[in-house]
Formats: structure tokens, sequence, C-alpha cells
């Protein structure tokens, strides 16, 4: 147990059982909650408390699609308070952090110009592709960030600028130097965007003391997998473009003149809310942010810190093993930790392979790939090691000491012994054959 351990909340399945393809069963340990993290105990059953009142919302004059609105409207409160926004931010909910960023990159004012570092995920480096947009490279230091983004905006064209910040890198966990990049900013008239899927999970948010306009994260990375996101923030870009989405909701009203439909397009936050709002996502979303905050984030990051320093210092200590990092083993992160593998011949492992039989012979989820961020992961990989491809284990509130001294014991026998079982390569990738695992029979 870790010393946080026993004030963090409860996670669903937490005790599941796994097959290996020796035929035994074993706990799952999912070292992957940068890419979804698992349900809180708490936002299944408030789900489930909520789900008989289900109806719709803002359309129906039931009593529970009152209540269901309620919900709805009441979410944005908790979201409000977790990430610190002020009084005047609006809270529209999504799909997820792509969605919020793609909201807001439909929103920019004529001419606006955007600067990005070339390190994000590419949920934040793709939609402003439409815009006029400044690219960062990749700093080799928080200063080289701050140096590169002064000297970028002070060279800018006027107009309306936007400064995307990526708060927590989902490749090498490391944490930006968010509020001295968003002063930079504000010092040469630009606003700023955070992304925050990887930071809201593990540290506190405070979007008014970090001095950033806008924040974005998803729901199923913050321990709420129910299909709902948010983007926080000023209301003036938000107000004054065209809806994201056209449709029911987000208009006022529509009348047909002339051959062509006018309409008046709603107020925020419908009017960038069209379709029937996804109360459900919205209303887990709310409780995991209220848990968390309720939880204390002193607790959680304890509990994280001894987790990833384990991971980090064990992964290290394994021959062969390289982690990856852009600003060196000291700079702060959290429980996310990209790696590359040589094998005892000093050639590449094949990643995707080493993936695969640590699930398939130890029950192990861990990521492999290039994460949504090729850039960086083809920086920091670079050449030398075959194809810009790594592996990543990342921890949360669902890992325990023993998932994570597992995927070290298991990475090294693999790496000195080599696999047990025989796989083959498919169109899907590796898979054990033969592949006795049986799957859970809702599945059958
Ligand atoms: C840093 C970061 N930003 C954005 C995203 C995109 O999140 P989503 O897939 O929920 O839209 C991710 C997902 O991995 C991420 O790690």
């Amino acid at each position: 147990m870790t010393a946080g351990a026993d004030r963090i909340p409860g996670i669903v399945g937490a005790r599941l059982l796994v097959p290996l393809v020796d035929g035994r069963w074993v706990p799952d340990a999912n070292l992957d909650h940068a890419a979804s993290a698992p349900c809180l105990t708490a936002v299944q059953d408030e789900v489930n408390r909520f789900l008989p009142w289900y109806s719709s919302v803002h359309r129906g004059s039931g009593f529970t699609s009152g209540v269901s609105t309620r919900v709805y409207e009441r979410a944005r409160a908790s979201v409000r308070s977790f990430v610190g926004a002020g009084p005047d931010d609006c809270v529209l909910f999504t799909r997820n952090t792509t969605d919020s960023l793609n909201l807001l990159a439909r929103a920019l004012p004529p001419g606006t110009t955007v600067f990005r570092f070339s390190a994000d995920h590419h949920a934040a480096l793709l939609p402003w592709r439409d815009a006029e947009v400044r690219r960062l490279g990749m700093p080799a230091g928080p200063d080289d960030a701050l140096r590169l983004l002064d000297a970028v905006l002070a060279a800018a064209p006027d107009g309306p600028r936007l400064v995307v910040i990526t708060a927590v890198s989902n490749v090498t966990g490391e944490v930006w130097p968010v509020a001295a990049l968003a002063e930079v900013a504000h010092r040469h008239g630009a606003r700023v965007v955070l992304d925050a899927a990887q930071l809201v999970p593990h540290q506190p948010l405070d979007m008014t003391a970090l001095g950033v306009d806008w924040v974005a994260f998803s729901g199923h990375k913050l321990y709420a997998p129910f299909g709902a996101g948010v983007l926080v923030g000023a209301p003036d870009w938000l107000e004054a473009a065209e809806p994201y989405l056209a449709g029911g909701g987000a208009s006022a009203l529509v009348a047909e003149e002339a051959g062509r439909e006018t309409v008046t397009w709603a107020e925020l936050p419908h009017r960038h809310e069209a379709g029937t709002p996804n109360v459900v996502g919205a209303h887990a979303l709310a409780v995991a942010c209220d848990t968390l905050a309720a939880t204390g984030w002193e607790a959680i990051t304890e509990h994280e810190r001894e987790l990833a320093d384990r991971l980090r210092r064990g992964l290290g200590e394994i021959p062969g093993v390289r982690l990856l990092g852009m600003w060196g083993p000291d700079h702060p992160r959290v429980g996310v930790v990209a790696f590359t593998v040589v094998d005892r011949t000093g050639n590449p492992a094949d990643q995707e392979l080493l993936a695969a039989v640590l699930a398939a012979e130890h029950g192990i989820g861990i990521r492999h790939g290039a994460f949504c961020a090729h850039q960086v992961v083809r920086h920091l990989v670079g050449d030398t090691e075959g194809p810009s491809r790594a592996l990543r284990a990342s921890v949360g509130l669902g890992t325990t000491p023993e998932h994570v001294e597992r995927l070290l014991t298991a990475l090294a026998g693999l790496l000195s012994e080599g696999p047990r079982w025989t796989y083959k390569h498919a169109e899907a990738g590796w898979a054990p054959v033969p592949d006795p695992r049986e799957e859970p029979d809702f599945l059958r």
C-alpha cells in the first residue's frame, strides 16, 4: 500500500481478474491511466442513483425532465469550482478534450494567429489548421520555452493571438511552466488555452491563478468514462462565433424567408451545445470533480508520487530500457513514463510485441506506439532505435505497488529470457497463438 492509499477513493474493477494465456487469472494491472482512467465507484454510484430520474434536458415538461435539467446545469458549477474558473467564465460540455479544442478553434476571431509547440498531443496540435499558425518547435527546457514564445510573439503580426499550452505531456509526464508561459502570452496581448487532459487527474488546477483564458479536459481521463469533456473559459470569442454545431438547442428562433432559413442562435452555453446534451456524462464528470476535490490532492499526489518514483527508478534499472524525457530526470512530472527498449543484441525490441506479451502472460496493460504525439515521440526516440515508437506506462488512483512491481519483474524477465508463449503478427498486431483467454460473458 502507498502512503496515501487509505485516503484515495474507490475504483470500479479494482479487484478485476483477467485471464492469462497459461490458464491463470490475475488481478488486472492497468498501467494505462493516461489513455483512459477507470471509473470511480462514487461516479458509478451517483450515475446509478440518477438513472431512474434520467430524462430529456431543457426539453420536457415532466418532473424527471426538470430533474435532469437541474443535474446538467448543476454539473457546470462543479466543473467551475474544480478548475478555479471566474464567475464570468462559461462552462461548455463537449465530448472530450479534442472536441473542446476544435470548438475553440471554430470560434477564433478572423485574423487570429495561433502559437503552439510541437510537443503537443495531436488534439492540441491540429485543430488550428485554418488559422495562421506559428510553430514553436521543441524547447530545450522550460526557460527555452519562455524565450521562444516571447521572441515569436514579439515578432508576430497585430490582431487576435492565441497561445496553446499543454499542461502535462502525455508522453513524458513532464509538467509545463503554464503560469510563466501565460504571463509571457498576456504581456504580448495573447490569450491562452490550456490542454489540461493529463493534468487534472493528478494535480489541482486553478485557471484563474495560472492566468489561462480557457481550459479543456476529458471525463474519461478523470475517472468519469461517460463521454463528456469540457471547455471552460472566457465567453467573448465563443458568444461571437457561429455555433460549432448547427442544430436544435443551439438555435433560439428558426424561420424561412425567401427560400432560406433565418436563424437566431441561442446564447451561451447552449449556442455551442447543439443536439441532445449528454447529461449522464456531464453528471459523471461533475461527480468525479467533486470526489477528487473532497479527497484532497495531498492524498492523491502522495499515492501517485510513490508509484511513479518506483516505476521510473525500476524501469531505469532494467538493462536495455531508456526513459524518454525532454527536460531531464529532475524536471517535475506526473506518473506517465514513456520508454524504449533494446534487446540483448542491442537492436530495438519490437515495442508492440513486448506490450502484447506483458498483457497475455502477466495481465499488464500498457500502451505502445506514438501516443497521438508523433512529433515529440520522433524527437525523443530519434532514428537510431527503429521506427518512432515507444512504450508508455502510467499510474493513477487504480494503481497498486504490486502492479508496478509486476511490470518491472515481467519486463526484466522478458528481456532476458524472451516470451514463454508463441505470438503471430496479424493485421491487428501481435497476438498470442493459440489464444485460450476467455472474453467476459457479455461478449460471448
Ligand atoms: C495531453 C492530451 N491532450 C489531449 C488528449 C485528447 O483527449 P481525448 O482523446 O479525450 O479528446 C489527450 C489524450 O490522450 C492527451 O493526453
